[in-house]
């Protein structure tokens, strides 16, 4: 009995010890996430490291905003105000990809398809049109670290404000109401800027647009996206990074509908696209919770490639009209109305139909 009680106690004391078993293990994650590009130099040494944290826990200081790249970007714009001079309402007109601030006033035809003739001589409206960063007369920074769409959009809000507080260089007049008009990308800036400022517009409207990516590839592959590196036109404005379009059917696959476009308008785009960064291509993204309460056009080619899939009608539902109807999910408390352009492209601007685009706009605008 003594000798199992001694063996039980030694057994205990012999777990006791042996109890804890301890691997120490490197495990590789392969993770990616957004993360932000920070304009910091990395202190090096301790007189730095010091500056440094006295610099991030200044009272009334926000290091964080003052860190996020940024500078200074010129941006080239064009005004246009009716014969009569400032009229109290002005749109803002924002390209989308391919093309520069020339898309809203297209030379093609002695101006025949200017969207900026139709709104400021027909309808009396003062336009602001403007390059993209990254974009015709607007520097060409690092298309990939600087060009993305966050910044894009940081330059709308700012002309945004300035137009529309009197500031802006050359302009000078406060605008009683300031309308947003966008095209594909230019579109994605609009109702970016529309989610994250809610109250900065009185009205927007989205041009060449849905809520509906499924087609995003088919518009990105029959394009034939080139590096303007190989295009020498391009070559001293463009550095790597920076894509453009060369191919005449790539660019009528992308933009024109069959039977809607003057054979000549096809030449001349070729001649006249733009390129785009990749830095704002690979962040053209999904929608996200949008608080405009405003009036929101959604206006788009019944053969739109890449938000239509070629027709907007074609929707497996006889009791939703169209594709745009379910456009409500980008603003769900938006005044949205919505509007298919009979036999249009994506490049509304550049077919037969656009009278009747630029007709519809205007009259949405006029009465908001
Ligand atoms: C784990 O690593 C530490 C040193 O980081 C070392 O002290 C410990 O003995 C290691 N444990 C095992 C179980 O290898
Ligand atoms: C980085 O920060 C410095 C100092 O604050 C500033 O002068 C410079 O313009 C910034 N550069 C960029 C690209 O944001
Ligand atoms: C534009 O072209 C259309 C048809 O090609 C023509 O009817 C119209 O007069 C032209 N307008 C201008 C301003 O040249
Ligand atoms: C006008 O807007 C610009 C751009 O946001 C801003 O920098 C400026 O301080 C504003 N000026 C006034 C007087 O509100
Ligand atoms: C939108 O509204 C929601 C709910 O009220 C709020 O949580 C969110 O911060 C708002 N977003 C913006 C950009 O104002
Ligand atoms: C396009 O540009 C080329 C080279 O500058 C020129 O020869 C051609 O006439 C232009 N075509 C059109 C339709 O503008
Ligand atoms: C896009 O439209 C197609 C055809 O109507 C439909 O099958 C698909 O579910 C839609 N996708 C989204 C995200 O709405
Ligand atoms: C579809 O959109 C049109 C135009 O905005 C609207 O008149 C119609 O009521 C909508 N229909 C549905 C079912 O949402």
């Amino acid at each position: 009995m003594l000798r199992s009680i001694f063996a039980i106690a030694l057994a205990l004391a012999a777990r006791l010890v042996s109890a804890k078993h301890c691997q120490n293990l490197t495990i590789p994650v392969t993770i990616s996430a957004q993360n932000a590009v920070w304009n910091i130099t990395a202190p090096s040494n301790n007189v730095e490291v010091t500056n440094f944290i006295l610099d991030v826990n200044r009272q009334g200081h926000s290091y964080i905003a003052d860190a996020f790249k940024g500078g200074t970007y010129n941006i080239g714009t064009t005004y246009c105000a009716p014969d009569h001079g400032h009229s109290k309402v002005i749109q803002i007109l924002t390209h989308g990809g391919g093309f520069d601030r020339n898309y809203w006033d297209l030379s093609f035809n002695n101006f025949n398809y200017s969207y900026v003739n139709v709104a400021v001589d027909e309808y009396g409206f003062s336009t602001l049109t403007w390059d993209r960063i990254g974009v015709g007369e607007s520097d060409h920074p690092d298309p990939i670290q600087d060009v993305q769409a966050a910044l894009s959009e940081q330059a709308l809000r700012y002309l945004t404000e300035q137009i529309h507080n009197g500031t802006f260089p050359g302009v000078e007049h406060e605008f009683e109401k300031v309308q947003h008009v966008g095209h594909s990308i230019g579109s994605g800036l609009t109702l970016s800027l529309i989610r994250d400022y809610p109250t900065i517009s009185d009205a927007a409207v989205l041009t060449g647009f849905s809520a509906n990516g499924t087609w995003a590839d088919q518009f990105m592959f029959g394009s034939s996206w080139l590096s303007t590196t190989e295009i020498p036109r391009y070559q001293k404005d463009y550095p790597a990074g920076y894509i453009a379009w060369e191919y005449p059917s790539g660019i009528q696959t992308a933009f024109l509908a069959p039977g809607n476009f003057d054979p000549e308008a096809l030449p001349w785009s070729v001649n006249n696209t733009k390129p785009t960064s990749i830095g704002e291509i690979v962040q053209v993204g999904s929608p996200v919770r949008n608080n405009f309460t405003g009036p929101l056009l959604i206006i788009t080619g019944e053969r739109d490639l890449v938000f239509c899939g070629g027709d907007c009608y074609q929707i497996g539902n006889p009791a939703v009209p169209s594709i745009l109807n379910l456009s409500t999910i980008l603003a769900p408390d938006a005044q949205l109305e919505t509007i298919v352009v009979p036999g249009s492209g994506h490049g509304l601007n550049m077919e037969y139909s656009h009278k009747q685009t630029y007709a519809d706009i205007n009259k949405f605008l006029q009465n908001h």
